[in-house]
Protein backbone atom coordinates (compact mmCIF):
# COMPACT_ATOMS: atom_id res chain seq x y z
CA UNK A 1 0.00 0.00 0.00
CA UNK A 2 0.87 3.10 -0.61
CA UNK A 3 0.99 5.80 2.33
CA UNK A 4 0.68 9.48 1.97
CA UNK A 5 2.32 11.69 4.12
CA UNK A 6 1.09 15.29 4.71
CA UNK A 7 1.72 17.97 6.23
CA UNK A 8 -1.00 19.55 9.02
CA UNK A 9 -0.67 22.56 7.22
CA UNK A 10 -1.72 21.80 4.05
CA UNK A 11 -5.29 22.28 4.23
CA UNK A 12 -6.12 20.81 0.59
CA UNK A 13 -4.22 17.38 1.23
CA UNK A 14 -5.86 17.40 5.20
CA UNK A 15 -9.69 17.38 3.63
CA UNK A 16 -8.56 14.70 1.71
CA UNK A 17 -7.20 12.59 4.34
CA UNK A 18 -10.16 13.51 6.06
CA UNK A 19 -12.32 12.01 3.14
CA UNK A 20 -10.49 8.86 3.86
CA UNK A 21 -11.22 8.52 6.70
CA UNK A 22 -14.56 8.86 6.87
CA UNK A 23 -14.46 6.67 3.49
CA UNK A 24 -13.25 3.39 6.19
CA UNK A 25 -9.34 4.13 5.54
CA UNK A 26 -6.75 4.61 8.49
CA UNK A 27 -5.10 7.96 8.93
CA UNK A 28 -2.22 8.62 11.79
CA UNK A 29 -2.29 12.14 12.59
CA UNK A 30 -0.62 14.24 15.84
CA UNK A 31 -2.36 14.24 18.99
CA UNK A 32 -0.73 16.03 22.34
CA UNK A 33 -0.10 12.97 23.81
CA UNK A 34 1.38 10.62 21.12
CA UNK A 35 0.46 10.06 17.27
CA UNK A 36 -2.98 7.97 17.33
CA UNK A 37 -4.08 5.67 14.12
CA UNK A 38 -7.73 6.62 13.61
CA UNK A 39 -10.32 4.69 11.30
CA UNK A 40 -14.13 6.04 11.85
CA UNK A 41 -15.21 4.64 14.88
CA UNK A 42 -18.52 3.67 13.89
CA UNK A 43 -17.74 1.41 11.15
CA UNK A 44 -16.69 -1.90 12.36
CA UNK A 45 -14.59 -2.29 8.94
CA UNK A 46 -12.57 0.42 9.38
CA UNK A 47 -12.12 -0.35 13.11
CA UNK A 48 -10.62 -3.94 12.54
CA UNK A 49 -7.96 -2.49 9.64
CA UNK A 50 -6.62 -0.59 13.05
CA UNK A 51 -6.22 -4.19 14.79
CA UNK A 52 -4.42 -5.59 11.50
CA UNK A 53 -1.84 -3.03 10.77
CA UNK A 54 -0.67 -2.68 14.15
CA UNK A 55 -0.78 -6.26 14.87
CA UNK A 56 -2.65 -5.47 17.99
CA UNK A 57 -4.36 -8.44 19.97
CA UNK A 58 -8.31 -8.38 19.76
CA UNK A 59 -8.93 -8.71 23.22
CA UNK A 60 -7.44 -4.48 23.71
CA UNK A 61 -10.11 -1.48 23.18
CA UNK A 62 -9.56 1.48 21.86
CA UNK A 63 -10.09 4.84 22.76
CA UNK A 64 -13.10 6.86 20.85
CA UNK A 65 -11.66 10.59 19.91
CA UNK A 66 -14.25 13.10 20.11
CA UNK A 67 -13.90 16.97 19.25
CA UNK A 68 -16.90 18.32 20.97
CA UNK A 69 -18.59 17.45 24.41
CA UNK A 70 -22.05 17.04 23.02
CA UNK A 71 -20.65 14.07 21.01
CA UNK A 72 -20.03 11.82 24.38
CA UNK A 73 -23.81 11.78 25.06
CA UNK A 74 -24.21 9.20 21.89
CA UNK A 75 -21.37 7.36 23.09
CA UNK A 76 -22.36 6.56 26.46
CA UNK A 77 -25.13 5.66 28.75
CA UNK A 78 -24.84 7.75 31.58
CA UNK A 79 -22.14 10.67 32.71
CA UNK A 80 -21.51 10.32 36.13
CA UNK A 81 -20.85 14.08 38.51
CA UNK A 82 -16.88 12.81 38.64
CA UNK A 83 -16.67 12.73 34.53
CA UNK A 84 -18.65 16.08 34.32
CA UNK A 85 -16.64 17.64 36.49
CA UNK A 86 -13.26 16.13 34.82
CA UNK A 87 -14.45 16.92 31.35
CA UNK A 88 -14.37 20.84 32.75
CA UNK A 89 -11.14 20.59 34.26
CA UNK A 90 -9.19 18.72 31.68
CA UNK A 91 -11.08 18.35 28.33
CA UNK A 92 -9.66 18.96 26.02
CA UNK A 93 -6.34 17.43 27.21
CA UNK A 94 -5.06 14.13 28.24
CA UNK A 95 -7.38 12.52 30.17
CA UNK A 96 -9.34 9.04 28.77
CA UNK A 97 -12.62 8.22 30.83
CA UNK A 98 -14.12 4.49 30.60
CA UNK A 99 -17.77 5.09 30.53
CA UNK A 100 -21.24 2.53 30.28
CA UNK A 101 -21.37 2.02 26.90
CA UNK A 102 -24.49 2.81 24.58
CA UNK A 103 -25.78 0.66 21.55
CA UNK A 104 -24.01 2.83 18.80
CA UNK A 105 -20.98 1.69 19.90
CA UNK A 106 -19.26 -0.96 17.80
CA UNK A 107 -18.11 -4.34 19.99
CA UNK A 108 -15.05 -4.34 18.32
CA UNK A 109 -14.17 -1.32 19.84
CA UNK A 110 -15.16 -2.43 23.07
CA UNK A 111 -13.77 -5.81 22.52
CA UNK A 112 -16.55 -6.70 23.84
CA UNK A 113 -17.06 -5.14 27.27
CA UNK A 114 -19.95 -3.19 28.08
CA UNK A 115 -17.45 0.12 29.02
CA UNK A 116 -16.29 2.39 26.24
CA UNK A 117 -13.01 4.53 26.89
CA UNK A 118 -13.24 8.14 25.22
CA UNK A 119 -11.25 11.83 25.18
CA UNK A 120 -11.24 14.93 23.57
CA UNK A 121 -7.82 15.40 22.12
CA UNK A 122 -6.24 19.11 23.14
CA UNK A 123 -4.41 19.01 19.95
CA UNK A 124 -6.09 21.27 17.14
CA UNK A 125 -4.95 18.95 14.48
CA UNK A 126 -6.58 16.19 15.86
CA UNK A 127 -9.47 17.96 16.08
CA UNK A 128 -9.85 19.50 13.00
CA UNK A 129 -9.31 16.01 11.51
CA UNK A 130 -12.19 14.69 13.76
CA UNK A 131 -14.78 17.47 12.57
CA UNK A 132 -13.82 17.54 8.84
CA UNK A 133 -14.45 13.64 9.21
CA UNK A 134 -17.60 14.10 10.75
CA UNK A 135 -16.92 10.99 12.68
CA UNK A 136 -15.98 10.04 16.22
CA UNK A 137 -12.72 8.75 15.45
CA UNK A 138 -11.22 5.52 17.16
CA UNK A 139 -7.58 5.66 17.75
CA UNK A 140 -4.73 3.49 19.71
CA UNK A 141 -1.32 4.66 19.44
CA UNK A 142 0.53 4.62 16.03
CA UNK A 143 3.18 2.16 16.13
CA UNK A 144 3.48 -1.62 15.71
CA UNK A 145 2.32 -3.18 18.95
CA UNK A 146 4.39 -3.78 21.80
CA UNK A 147 7.16 -0.89 20.33
CA UNK A 148 7.88 1.99 21.96
CA UNK A 149 4.59 4.59 21.10
CA UNK A 150 5.12 7.42 18.52
CA UNK A 151 5.90 10.74 18.94
CA UNK A 152 7.19 12.31 15.55
CA UNK A 153 5.96 11.61 12.65
CA UNK A 154 9.06 10.04 11.16
CA UNK A 155 8.49 6.83 14.27
CA UNK A 156 5.38 6.33 12.55
CA UNK A 157 7.06 5.91 9.21
CA UNK A 158 9.10 3.42 11.06
CA UNK A 159 6.50 1.46 11.73
CA UNK A 160 3.22 1.54 9.44
CA UNK A 161 4.88 2.88 6.35
CA UNK A 162 3.33 0.66 3.45
CA UNK A 163 0.42 -0.40 6.25
CA UNK A 164 -1.96 2.67 6.49
CA UNK A 165 -3.18 4.91 3.65
CA UNK A 166 -2.24 8.53 5.58
CA UNK A 167 0.30 9.79 8.06
CA UNK A 168 -0.54 13.12 8.90
CA UNK A 169 2.64 15.19 10.24
CA UNK A 170 2.00 17.75 12.73
CA UNK A 171 6.06 18.13 14.85
CA UNK A 172 6.49 16.46 18.07
CA UNK A 173 3.80 15.52 20.26
CA UNK A 174 4.44 17.76 23.64
CA UNK A 175 3.08 15.20 26.61
CA UNK A 176 5.11 12.31 25.19
CA UNK A 177 3.15 9.92 27.26
CA UNK A 178 0.14 8.38 27.00
CA UNK A 179 -3.50 9.86 28.11
CA UNK A 180 -4.36 8.98 31.37
CA UNK A 181 -7.26 6.52 31.19
CA UNK A 182 -10.03 6.74 34.51
CA UNK A 183 -12.74 4.66 35.36
CA UNK A 184 -15.64 6.68 36.47
CA UNK A 185 -18.15 3.99 36.50
CA UNK A 186 -17.39 3.19 39.59
CA UNK A 187 -18.32 5.36 42.87
CA UNK A 188 -14.70 6.25 43.43
CA UNK A 189 -12.65 6.30 39.96
CA UNK A 190 -9.70 3.98 39.31
CA UNK A 191 -6.91 5.23 36.78
CA UNK A 192 -6.33 2.49 34.69
CA UNK A 193 -3.35 3.78 33.50
CA UNK A 194 -0.73 6.92 34.77
CA UNK A 195 -0.68 9.30 32.12
CA UNK A 196 -0.78 13.14 31.03
CA UNK A 197 -3.20 14.18 33.69
CA UNK A 198 -1.58 13.15 36.65
CA UNK A 199 -3.06 11.69 40.45
CA UNK A 200 -2.60 14.67 41.93
CA UNK A 201 -4.29 16.91 39.48
CA UNK A 202 -7.35 14.50 39.96
CA UNK A 203 -7.09 14.41 43.42
CA UNK A 204 -7.68 18.02 43.58
CA UNK A 205 -10.66 18.40 41.43
CA UNK A 206 -12.10 14.52 43.07
CA UNK A 207 -10.52 14.80 46.67
CA UNK A 208 -10.19 10.84 46.28
CA UNK A 209 -8.89 8.89 43.78
CA UNK A 210 -7.76 5.10 43.63
CA UNK A 211 -5.32 3.48 41.35
CA UNK A 212 -5.62 -0.59 39.86
CA UNK A 213 -4.00 -2.02 42.43
CA UNK A 214 -1.94 -4.66 39.12
CA UNK A 215 -0.37 -1.20 38.12
CA UNK A 216 1.73 -1.08 41.60
CA UNK A 217 2.30 -4.82 42.40
CA UNK A 218 4.33 -6.68 40.39
CA UNK A 219 2.79 -10.24 40.42
CA UNK A 220 -0.35 -12.13 38.93
CA UNK A 221 -3.63 -9.67 39.54
CA UNK A 222 -5.10 -8.97 36.13
CA UNK A 223 -5.41 -5.29 35.24
CA UNK A 224 -8.69 -4.05 34.84
CA UNK A 225 -7.42 -2.28 31.36
CA UNK A 226 -6.67 -5.20 28.96
CA UNK A 227 -3.96 -3.03 27.20
CA UNK A 228 -1.93 -3.30 30.17
CA UNK A 229 -1.28 -6.82 30.38
CA UNK A 230 0.81 -6.50 27.41
CA UNK A 231 4.48 -6.51 27.04
CA UNK A 232 4.33 -3.02 25.97
CA UNK A 233 6.45 0.02 24.78
CA UNK A 234 9.58 -1.78 24.02
CA UNK A 235 12.95 -1.31 22.58
CA UNK A 236 14.39 -4.43 20.84
CA UNK A 237 16.87 -4.77 23.33
CA UNK A 238 16.48 -6.48 27.00
CA UNK A 239 16.25 -3.71 29.45
CA UNK A 240 16.89 -3.31 33.06
CA UNK A 241 15.63 -0.56 35.76
CA UNK A 242 18.09 -0.26 38.26
CA UNK A 243 16.85 0.87 42.03
CA UNK A 244 18.48 2.30 44.78
CA UNK A 245 20.24 5.37 46.23
CA UNK A 246 21.83 7.53 43.18
CA UNK A 247 25.23 7.01 43.54
CA UNK A 248 25.08 3.22 44.35
CA UNK A 249 22.93 3.01 40.95
CA UNK A 250 25.41 4.58 38.89
CA UNK A 251 28.08 2.06 40.13
CA UNK A 252 25.64 -0.64 40.07
CA UNK A 253 25.17 0.55 36.34
CA UNK A 254 28.79 0.90 35.53
CA UNK A 255 29.48 -3.09 36.84
CA UNK A 256 26.64 -4.21 34.90
CA UNK A 257 27.70 -2.53 31.84
CA UNK A 258 31.44 -3.62 31.71
CA UNK A 259 30.58 -7.23 32.69
CA UNK A 260 27.73 -6.91 29.56
CA UNK A 261 30.62 -5.22 27.58
CA UNK A 262 32.92 -8.32 28.09
CA UNK A 263 30.62 -10.60 27.05
CA UNK A 264 30.25 -8.83 23.90
CA UNK A 265 27.21 -6.92 24.26
CA UNK A 266 26.35 -3.72 23.01
CA UNK A 267 25.32 -2.17 25.83
CA UNK A 268 22.95 1.42 26.31
CA UNK A 269 22.12 3.29 29.12
CA UNK A 270 19.11 5.43 29.93
CA UNK A 271 20.48 8.00 32.18
CA UNK A 272 19.78 11.28 33.75
CA UNK A 273 21.30 14.15 32.64
CA UNK A 274 22.59 15.13 36.11
CA UNK A 275 24.59 11.79 35.45
CA UNK A 276 25.02 11.12 32.04
CA UNK A 277 28.96 12.09 32.29
CA UNK A 278 29.33 9.30 34.55
CA UNK A 279 28.63 5.99 32.68
CA UNK A 280 30.92 4.09 30.52
CA UNK A 281 28.82 2.26 27.86
CA UNK A 282 28.71 2.23 24.00
CA UNK A 283 25.74 4.48 24.20
CA UNK A 284 24.32 6.76 26.59
CA UNK A 285 21.02 8.30 25.93
CA UNK A 286 20.03 11.63 27.92
CA UNK A 287 16.36 11.45 29.35
CA UNK A 288 16.59 15.19 30.34
CA UNK A 289 16.69 16.14 33.59
CA UNK A 290 15.10 14.91 36.62
CA UNK A 291 14.24 18.31 37.66
CA UNK A 292 11.96 18.98 34.21
CA UNK A 293 10.16 15.43 34.54
CA UNK A 294 7.67 16.99 31.84
CA UNK A 295 10.52 16.98 29.33
CA UNK A 296 11.84 12.98 30.45
CA UNK A 297 7.99 12.12 29.20
CA UNK A 298 8.33 14.19 26.07
CA UNK A 299 11.17 12.36 24.89
CA UNK A 300 10.99 9.25 26.86
CA UNK A 301 9.61 7.05 23.60
CA UNK A 302 12.47 8.33 21.08
CA UNK A 303 15.00 7.74 23.66
CA UNK A 304 13.64 4.41 24.09
CA UNK A 305 13.63 3.90 19.81
CA UNK A 306 17.18 5.50 20.30
CA UNK A 307 18.33 1.88 21.55
CA UNK A 308 17.02 0.57 18.34
CA UNK A 309 18.86 2.54 16.47
CA UNK A 310 21.78 2.39 17.66
CA UNK A 311 20.90 -1.53 17.47
CA UNK A 312 22.51 -2.20 21.64
CA UNK A 313 22.01 -5.51 22.77
CA UNK A 314 21.35 -4.19 26.09
CA UNK A 315 20.13 -1.66 28.35
CA UNK A 316 20.43 -0.30 31.87
CA UNK A 317 18.32 2.41 32.65
CA UNK A 318 17.98 4.60 36.04
CA UNK A 319 14.39 5.26 37.84
CA UNK A 320 12.60 8.13 38.47
CA UNK A 321 10.92 9.80 41.09
CA UNK A 322 7.44 8.61 40.81
CA UNK A 323 5.29 11.63 41.55
CA UNK A 324 3.38 13.14 38.71
CA UNK A 325 4.11 12.82 35.28
CA UNK A 326 7.08 10.16 37.21
CA UNK A 327 4.23 7.48 37.83
CA UNK A 328 3.24 7.71 33.85
CA UNK A 329 7.41 7.46 32.90
CA UNK A 330 7.85 5.06 35.59
CA UNK A 331 5.01 2.98 34.39
CA UNK A 332 5.90 2.80 30.72
CA UNK A 333 9.58 1.86 32.01
CA UNK A 334 8.49 -1.17 33.70
CA UNK A 335 6.36 -1.94 31.05
CA UNK A 336 9.26 -1.79 28.78
CA UNK A 337 11.67 -3.91 30.55
CA UNK A 338 8.71 -6.37 31.47
CA UNK A 339 9.35 -5.42 35.14
CA UNK A 340 12.81 -6.73 35.54
CA UNK A 341 14.62 -4.45 38.10
CA UNK A 342 17.59 -4.76 40.03
CA UNK A 343 18.35 -2.89 42.99
CA UNK A 344 22.06 -1.72 43.74
CA UNK A 345 23.28 -2.43 47.31
CA UNK A 346 26.74 -1.38 48.69
CA UNK A 347 28.70 -4.12 48.17
CA UNK A 348 32.03 -5.09 50.45
O1 LIG B 1 -2.98 9.29 24.59
C1 LIG B 1 -3.65 8.33 24.20
O2 LIG B 1 -4.54 7.83 24.90
C2 LIG B 1 -3.37 7.80 22.79
C3 LIG B 1 -3.76 8.88 21.79
C4 LIG B 1 -3.63 8.40 20.37
O3 LIG B 1 -5.03 9.36 22.06
N1 LIG B 1 -4.07 6.57 22.57
C5 LIG B 1 -3.70 5.41 23.19
O4 LIG B 1 -4.43 4.30 22.77
O5 LIG B 1 -2.80 5.34 23.98
P1 LIG B 1 -3.97 2.80 23.09
O6 LIG B 1 -4.92 1.96 22.33
O7 LIG B 1 -2.54 2.67 22.77
O8 LIG B 1 -4.24 2.61 24.61
C6 LIG B 1 -5.58 2.55 25.08
C7 LIG B 1 -5.62 1.97 26.48
C8 LIG B 1 -5.31 0.49 26.48
O9 LIG B 1 -4.55 0.18 27.64
C9 LIG B 1 -6.72 -0.12 26.55
O10 LIG B 1 -6.72 -1.41 27.12
C10 LIG B 1 -7.43 0.88 27.42
O11 LIG B 1 -6.95 2.14 26.99
N2 LIG B 1 -8.89 0.85 27.20
C11 LIG B 1 -9.59 1.16 26.09
N3 LIG B 1 -10.91 0.95 26.27
C12 LIG B 1 -11.06 0.49 27.53
C13 LIG B 1 -12.17 0.07 28.32
N4 LIG B 1 -13.42 0.08 27.83
N5 LIG B 1 -11.93 -0.36 29.58
C14 LIG B 1 -10.68 -0.38 30.10
N6 LIG B 1 -9.58 0.01 29.40
C15 LIG B 1 -9.77 0.42 28.14
MG1 LIG C 1 -0.54 1.99 22.77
Amino acid sequence: MNTIIINGTDDEAFSDAAKALREGMLVAFPTETVYGLGADALNPEAVNKIYEAKGRPSDNPLIVHIAEVSKLNELVAEIPEAATLLIEAFWPGPLTMVFKKSNLVPDIITAGLDTVAVRMPDSLIAQKLIREAGVPIAAPSANISGRPSPTTSKHVIEDLKGRIEYIIDGGSCQVGVESTVLDVTTDIPIILRPGGITLEMLEKVLGIVYTDPALEIKGNIKPRSPGMKYRHYSPKAEMFLISGVPGLVVKKINKLAKESSERGLRVGVLSSFENAHKYKAEVIVNAGSVKHADNIAAQLYDSLRTFDEKKVDIIYSEIFEEKGIGRAIMNRLRKASSGKIIEAKEEN
